[in-house]
C-alpha cells in the first residue's frame, strides 16, 4: 500500500484501522477472537498504523471492563516492530458525556494502564483525547516531553485541536499529528490545512466514512440498539437523512463507479490524494470492509478528480451529521 506522511519525518500505511468500533459506541462488542484476526489480517495487508485508545471500553454485564486498547495488544503483540500504535488519554465518558481531565498526575497514572493494557514499552503516538479547558495545554506538553525523554512515547498529537492550541502545544513539545473529524461530509478542518503543512503535523482523519454513512451500504431501514450503538441517534442515520443525501450520495456513487470503486473507497482515496499529511483510519468489525477499505490506499486520483468531488460537496445538499453543531 502507498505511504502517507506522518508528521516531519515517518510513514505510515496510507490507510489505518480505527479499531474502536470493535468494543465501543457501535453496539455490543465484535466477537474478540474475530477482531485479534482482523486485526492481524490488516497487518499482513499491509496496514500499518492503528488507533485506540483508554476511554474505548465495553461494561461486560458481571462488572467488569472491556478494553479497546487490550485487544489492540493482544492482536498486535507478534507485530510491535512493524507497526506504529496510537492512543489517546484524557477523556472519560459518563452517560456517553465527555468528561476530561488532562492533569499531569492523571495522564501518569493513564499512560502506565495504556501500556500494559498495549502490552507495549513505549506508544508510539499519544494523543490528548480531547482539550481540557481547566489545563492549559503547554502543561499537556511539558508532560508529553517529559514521556518522550523517559522513553514512555515517541510522538504526541491532539484529539479535535484548533489552531490556537496546535501552536501553544506545539511551541513546547512538537506535535507529530492532529486526530481530527474529517470526512467528505465534514470539511471544517481544511482551515487547518496551512498550519499543519507548516509545522510539518498530520491530519489523522477520524470517522473518514462519516460513521459509516458514505459508504451507502445503509437504507433507512438499517436498525441499530439505541441501548449501545450511537448511530441510533446520529443526524445522519434518519429516515429524512436519506432523501436530504441522495443527489449528492449518487454523485458520488456515479464517481466511483467511473473509477472502479466503492463509494467507501472513494471517500477515502479522496481525502489521500488531496493531500500526503492526511490518514484516514476507517474502523469495521468486517473482513470483507476491512479488505475494501485497505484497497483504497492504492486508487489514485489526479486533481481535477478531487477538484470535481470537493466540487459536489461544495454545492450539493447535505443532512446534519453527529458531530457537527
Ligand atoms: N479522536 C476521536 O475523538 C475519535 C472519535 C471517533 C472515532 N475515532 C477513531 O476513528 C476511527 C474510525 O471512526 P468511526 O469508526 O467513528 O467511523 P468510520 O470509520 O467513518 O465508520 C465506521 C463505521 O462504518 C462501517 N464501515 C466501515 N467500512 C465500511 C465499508 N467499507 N462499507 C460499509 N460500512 C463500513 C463500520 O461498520 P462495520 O463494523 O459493520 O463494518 C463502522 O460502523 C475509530 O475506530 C476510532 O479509532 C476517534
Amino acid at each position: 500500500m502507498r505511504q502517507q506522511k506522518l508528521g516531519k519525518d515517518r510513514k505510515v500505511s496510507a490507510i489505518g484501522l480505527g479499531c474502536m468500533g470493535m468494543t465501543h459506541a457501535y453496539g455490543k462488542p465484535a466477537d474478540r477472537n474475530e477482531m485479534i484476526k482482523l486485526i492481524r489480517e490488516a497487518v499482513k495487508l499491509g496496514c500499518n498504523f492503528f488507533d485506540t485508545a483508554e476511554c474505548y471500553i465495553a461494561h461486560n454485564e458481571d462488572g467488569t471492563i472491556e478494553y479497546n486498547e487490550d485487544l489492540v495488544g493482544e492482536a498486535l503483540e507478534p507485530y510491535r516492530d512493524q507497526v506504529v500504535i496510537a492512543t489517546k488519554f484524557g477523556v472519560t465518558h459518563e452517560d456517553r458525556t465527555i468528561v476530561t481531565d488532562a492533569r499531569p498526575e492523571t495522564i501518569r497514572k493513564s499512560i502506565e494502564g495504556s501500556l500494559k493494557r498495549l502490552r507495549i514499552d513505549h506508544i508510539d503516538l499519544y494523543y490528548l483525547h480531547r482539550i481540557d479547558p481547566k489545563v492549559p495545554v503547554e502543561e499537556v506538553a511539558q508532560v508529553m516531553k517529559e514521556l518522550m525523554e523517559e522513553g514512555k512515547i515517541t510522538y504526541w498529537g491532539i484529539s479535535e485541536a484548533d489552531e490556537d492550541s496546535i501552536r501553544r502545544a506545539h511551541a513546547i513539545c512538537p506535535i507529530t499529528a492532529v486526530q481530527n473529524r474529517y470526512s467528505m461530509m465534514y470539511r471544517d478542518y481544511e482551515d487547518l490545512f496551512p498550519v499543519l503543512k507548516e509545522l510539518n503535523i498530520s491530519l489523522v482523519a477520524f470517522s473518514p466514512l462519516a460513521n459509516g454513512i458514505l459508504s451507502q451500504a445503509y437504507s433507512p431501514d438499517s436498525k441499530f440498539d439505541a441501548k449501545d450503538d450511537c448511530r441510533a441517534v446520529m443526524p445522519q442515520y434518519q429516515k429524512e437523512a436519506f432523501d436530504q443525501n441522495k443527489q449528492l450520495f449518487d454523485t458520488i456513487r456515479k464517481i466511483a463507479d467511473e473509477k472502479g470503486c466503492t463509494p467507501a473507497q472513494l471517500s477515502l482515496a479522496w481525502m489521500i490524494n488531496k493531500e500526503d499529511f492526511i490518514i484516514p483510519i476507517p474502523g469495521t468489525t468486517k473482513m470483507h470492509r476491512l479488505k475494501e477499505n485497505l484497497e483504497a490506499g492504492n486508487i489514485e486520483l489526479t486533481k481535477e478528480e478531487v477538484e470535481r468531488i470537493d466540487h459536489a460537496l461544495d454545492t450539493l445538499p447535505m443532512s446534519g451529521l453527529f458531530g457537527r453543531k
